[in-house]
């Protein structure tokens, strides 16, 4: 086989058959074939697509150039939860411990961030002594003692991707659906768990825009589970606004805690609980929806999930002190005040500029190499749907930067102020 033929192939409309997407997954994680080739392809498969058998023989052949978890010794029903990327996104840190609370193991393979899309691992890491590399014996461990784990994505689970992945970044072949999906799926199948449990993110602050682009995404990834006898359910939710307040590592662990302890964001809650909800009725702890809405709402209000939570930074060698006192988190050298220099409801808080903003001020990365400084960041002191008057305190930052005039001009532009009360739709859809 030639990889020039089955480029022509791609790019002249045909589809590839599973021999010749297996020859250029291998033949690229095997350094048989130039990434110039494979940077021909991506772009051919970014304009003409990939059907369904195409996009679940990609999945298959990037899963096999790794290795794939097996769980089975682990007892009870196994979820793995992702979100496509968000501001402020810190969902997995409450509904892990919150599930776990209820009997379900949750045990998740995460990655960093980059750009202004924050990374669970990156917030994990900003708890003094947590410890995001653990190697199998020690995972296992964990999940049959507590019944969670969130651990840094192995590196020799689905070699394929970090080189197709990186290849897209700089050849603008990152927003094409079946790429998407298979990079995602990939992993996520090769993690070993009975559920994958998907937050599609839509709106200014995510990979998808518009919503049609994110409901074909979330069918192409159900319809990629079937194909691996997976259960795959998706809620859309909007990132349009953060979520939540906090935006930064150690701001987002303490908004977790306070959420973990009954005090959270409403915003922010809602959608934990719809997560927790919907993975409870899956795992079959109660077959009504209701019922298992109750169990999670009493979770979280009743110190379970923030007593697992705390068990589960222990195991993975945290500081449980800064989890029950927050005050002892790193504060950042300056903590300035931004005041709204118009009256009115806040329609929007255009969320890749707060990203952006929070990145710019220390908390995220630019590029992969760049160091994160886990005390800086934003919180929002006032939410979509508020009223505000000129100079009240619509956010705070926090950045051991000494120039940031500039991230507070574009702060106070991403707040979208009017007249009239617009409400924002959080939770959009759920598929299965
Ligand atoms: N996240 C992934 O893991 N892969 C993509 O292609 C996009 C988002």
């Amino acid at each position: 086989m030639r990889m020039v033929d089955v480029i022509t192939k791609k790019r002249d409309g045909n589809k590839l058959t599973k021999e010749e997407i297996d020859f250029f997954v291998k033949g690229f994680s095997n350094g048989s074939i130039p990434d110039y080739q494979v940077s021909s392809l991506l772009m051919a498969i970014y304009f003409v697509g990939m059907d369904m058998e195409e996009t679940i023989n990609l999945t298959r052949s990037m899963i096999e150039t790794g290795v794939v978890l097996d769980l089975d010794e682990i007892k009870g029903y196994k979820v793995d939860k992702h979100s496509t990327g968000g501001v402020g996104d810190k969902t997995s840190l409450v509904v892990g411990p919150l599930v776990a609370s209820l009997g379900v193991v949750f045990p998740k393979m995460s990655g960093r961030g980059l750009g202004f899309t924050g990374g669970t691992i990156d917030k994990l890491e900003s708890i003094p002594g947590f410890n995001v590399l653990l190697d199998k014996k020690a995972i296992f461990r964990e999940l049959k003692e507590i019944g969670m784990c969130i651990v840094s994505q192995s590196e020799d689970l689905v070699k394929a991707d970090k080189l197709i992945y990186s290849l897209r970044d700089v050849t603008g072949t990152v927003p094409s659906i079946p790429l998407i999906a298979s990079s995602i799926m990939s992993k996520k199948i090769a993690s070993g768990a009975d559920l994958i449990s998907l937050d599609v993110k839509v709106g200014s602050g995510a990979f998808m825009k518009d919503l049609d682009n994110a409901i074909k995404l979330s069918k192409c990834m159900i319809e990629i589970g079937k194909g691996f006898n997976k259960k795959v359910h998706v809620i859309i939710s909007n990132m349009d606004s953060p979520l939540g307040c906090a935006i930064g590592n150690n701001l987002e662990v303490i908004e977790a805690i306070n959420t973990l302890k009954g005090n959270g964001p409403k915003d922010f809650e809602k959608l934990c609980l719809e997560f927790s909800k919907r993975i409870i009725y899956d795992a079959k702890i109660t077959n009504d929806l209701d019922e298992a809405y109750k169990l999670c709402y009493d979770n979280l209000h009743n110190g379970k999930a923030f007593n697992k939570f705390k068990e589960f930074v222990k195991a993975q060698g945290g500081n449980i002190k800064y989890i029950d006192n927050p005050d002892l988190f790193d504060k950042a050298k300056n903590i300035i005040e931004i005041k709204s220099n118009k009256k009115g409801y806040i329609n929007k808080i255009i969320a890749n500029k707060i990203g952006i903003s929070s990145m710019k001020l220390g908390a995220g990365r630019e590029k992969k190499e760049d160091i994160i400084d886990f005390s800086a960041g934003i919180i929002l002191n006032k939410k979509p749907e508020d009223f505000v008057n000129i100079g009240d305190v619509i956010a705070t930052i926090y950045t051991n930067k000494d120039n940031f005039d500039d991230v507070i001009k574009d702060i106070l532009d991403s707040f979208i102020i009017s007249d009239k009360n617009i409400k924002e739709e959080l939770i959009i859809k759920f598929m299965d």
